[in-house]
């Protein structure tokens, strides 16, 4: 398996040994720092009369380089739980700490940064831009990062490669298949090297291969990188994958007990 670009050496420095953040993990395993953590987080949404109350005090914390699952019905919230996470929604209360800064006590523009900087988000739907070709929505928040172009654009090239669209560079979105923009997506998603990746179903269009590929893709970050992973998924063998689970039932969050194996084990093979 090749290695992958290496465009946020900088970052993966940074990230050697434990963070002293201060904010220690009350719930993570061992002794890895908290890069994620959601406390008290409520979200109700207002329909006319109607109060639904999707979350209630959801509470959630992420080591760094930690693989979490988030499982649960149809409509049960996990799309909201994600969007509150990565900082693309508000609770209406409660708090989610990104790498020890309050996401929703920013700026919009610092909302941003730490965004670009510290998450990779994979929508349960691509939204890559219609107008841009696949290697250029890859290519895109490396640039937002001042990456230069040539550099930006191998990198995404490579990652796309991996991905099996190394074909398929220059497709505009409504060009590629459904389960290629979904490989496009994780591979823009991926392609910073986050700190975090909160993916939403990033297998939920994809055949068993394709699926494989990105989850050798995600396993393979969260080994060499320390990647953290947060996914929503009903996919068991991905759900399987992970060191632990949550689950959103009657709008709680709850975590599943696992075996006790499987924490802090690194995953192995596809
Ligand atoms: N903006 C909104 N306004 C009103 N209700 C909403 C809004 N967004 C989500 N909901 C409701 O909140 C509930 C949870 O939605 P969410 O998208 O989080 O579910 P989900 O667990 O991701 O479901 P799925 O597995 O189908 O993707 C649903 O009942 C949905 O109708
Ligand atoms: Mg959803």
């Amino acid at each position: 398996m090749s290695r992958l670009p290496g465009a946020a050496d900088e970052e993966a420095r940074e990230r050697v040994g434990p963070r002293g953040s201060g904010s220690g993990p009350e719930d993570g395993p061992g002794e890895r720092s908290s890069v994620l953590e959601a406390r008290a987080v409520s979200k109700s949404f207002r329909q006319g009369p109607v109060l639904l109350e999707v979350l209630q005090g959801a509470a959630l914390s992420v080591a760094a380089g930690e693989r979490v699952a988030i499982v649960g019905a149809s409509g049960s919230g996990k799309t909201t739980l994600l969007q509150i996470l990565g900082g693309l929604d508000r609770p209406s209360s409660g708090q989610v700490l990104v790498d020890g800064r309050d996401i929703h006590r920013l700026t919009e523009k610092e909302r941003g940064e730490l965004r670009n900087r510290a998450l990779g988000f994979v929508y349960q739907f691509h939204h890559l831009l219609p107008e841009f070709s696949a290697l250029e929505n890859v290519a895109m928040p490396l640039l937002v990062r001042r990456v230069p172009v040539a550099e930006a654009r191998k990198s995404a090239r490579e990652i796309l490669e991996r991905v099996g669209l190394g074909q398929r560079l220059e497709h505009r979105p409504h060009q590629l298949s459904g389960g290629e923009r979904q490989r496009a997506a994780v591979a823009r998603a991926l392609v910073t090297q986050p700190k975090i990746i909160l993916a939403d179903e990033p297998t939920g269009n994809l055949d068993g291969l394709n699926a494989e590929s990105v989850f050798a893709l995600m396993l393979e970050l969260n080994r060499e990188r320390g990647t953290s992973l947060v996914v929503v998924t009903h996919d068991t063998r991905l759900a399987d994958r992970m060191e632990r689970i949550y689950e959103i039932e009657k709008g709680r969050l709850s975590e599943r007990l696992t075996p006790p194996l499987r924490r802090g084990e690194s995953c192995t093979g596809t």
